[in-house]
């Protein structure tokens, strides 16, 4: 599985990377970002409802050395220059402005699946804010801000949570105002993560919600439904009660659905994980397109089984881990 975030700009638009990003110079820091899964309150976090966040071990890493504002990811055939007008460069340039740097160049790489919900841009943004703040000595709360500034050149109005959940790699809460509340999880759950092979495009999705909001107000209590069950997911994490946040899961999924953010092969893979024993399944993210998450204790390969079998690319994730061993444990068929 290989990411190639496509979302943060068309590849080779200002040429080739230059001849001047050897693969030997000295790398002075490498920043990672974790992906993540929404496990509840997508898009109702957007409007300040609380959402329950996981994430994961896989995610992009962002080497720095002493440079002219570059940013190459090889394995996925990008490049971009700090000022150029592609989302990369003008990410870049928000990044440099914000730590105040000018003198290095960036290599990243990873391993996420390009918009397919599991944040990607974000993994992105603070792999590379945490690199260049280290590499010269700027602090944490710095390379946040800075990450944030990328991030709202790839995705318009972010609520925030993606970058939260990027830069904790555990599962915690997240509202506006409030921050990331890190949640205490008795045990590790192992989730299945099926993937539609529709790319999604969080922008478009979050302007379709908007203007739903706008035109029929009885959406308002959809969102505020979301966050209840957000809130009533943290408790069954806290429990470790997967029965009860598979449930969950369900309903959230309805809601999502009424939001119109599902489409055919999301509800497609929600169905068959369920016929394959599921507790739960539910779109994560944006929505359009991307993926879906299940809970199936006992019967995570049937899942991944029966996606494959319909086509669909699926993968087991540990979330919850203390120790950063979280990541894809098993990988299902490719579409
Ligand atoms: C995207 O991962 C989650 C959304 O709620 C947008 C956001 O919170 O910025 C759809």
């Amino acid at each position: 599985m290989r990411a190639g975030p496509h979302d943060i700009g068309p590849p080779h638009d200002v040429g080739a990377p230059p001849d001047a990003l050897p693969e030997d110079r000295r790398v002075l820091a490498r920043g990672f970002g974790h992906g993540k899964v929404i496990l509840l309150g997508e898009h109702a976090v957007v409007y300040d409802q609380p959402a329950l966040a996981a994430g994961l071990s896989l995610g992009v890493w962002a080497d720095v050395t002493d440079g002219t504002g570059h940013l190459t990811a090889p394995d996925w055939r990008l490049h971009g220059r700090a000022g150029d007008a592609t989302p990369l460069g003008q990410a870049l340039s928000a990044i440099l402005r914000r730590l105040d740097v000018a003198d290095v160049d960036v290599r990243i790489g990873g391993e996420l699946p390009a918009r397919s919900g599991l944040g990607s841009s974000a993994a992105i943004a603070m792999a590379v804010a945490r690199a260049v703040a280290q590499a010269r000595g700027r602090d944490p709360e710095a390379a946040l801000a800075a990450a944030t500034d990328a991030e709202v050149i790839f995705h318009g109005t972010p609520s925030g949570i993606d970058l939260a959940a990027a830069a904790s790699g555990q599962i915690g809460l997240f509202q506006r105002g409030a921050g990331w509340r890190p949640v205490a999880v008795p045990q590790s759950m192992t989730l299945c993560v099926g993937l539609s092979g529709l790319q999604r495009d969080t922008h478009a999705q979050v302007g379709a919600v908007a203007r739903l909001r706008q035109r029929t107000p009885q959406v308002e209590s959809i969102l505020v439904a979301l966050g209840e069950v957000a809130l009533g997911g943290k408790r069954a994490v806290e429990q470790g009660d997967v029965d009860e946040l598979g449930r969950l899961f369900d309903v959230a999924h309805g809601l999502l659905a009424a939001l119109r953010v599902s489409s055919l092969e999301l509800d497609t893979l929600v169905h068959h994980a369920r016929a394959a024993g599921a507790v739960g399944a539910k779109l994560t993210g944006a929505g359009g397109g991307g993926a879906v998450i299940a809970l199936a204790p006992g019967h995570e390969r049937d899942v991944l089984s029966r996606w494959a079998a319909a086509g669909f690319t699926g993968f087991l994730a540990r979330i919850g881990s203390t120790r950063q061993d979280a990541g894809p444990l098993e990988q299902g068929a490719s579409k």
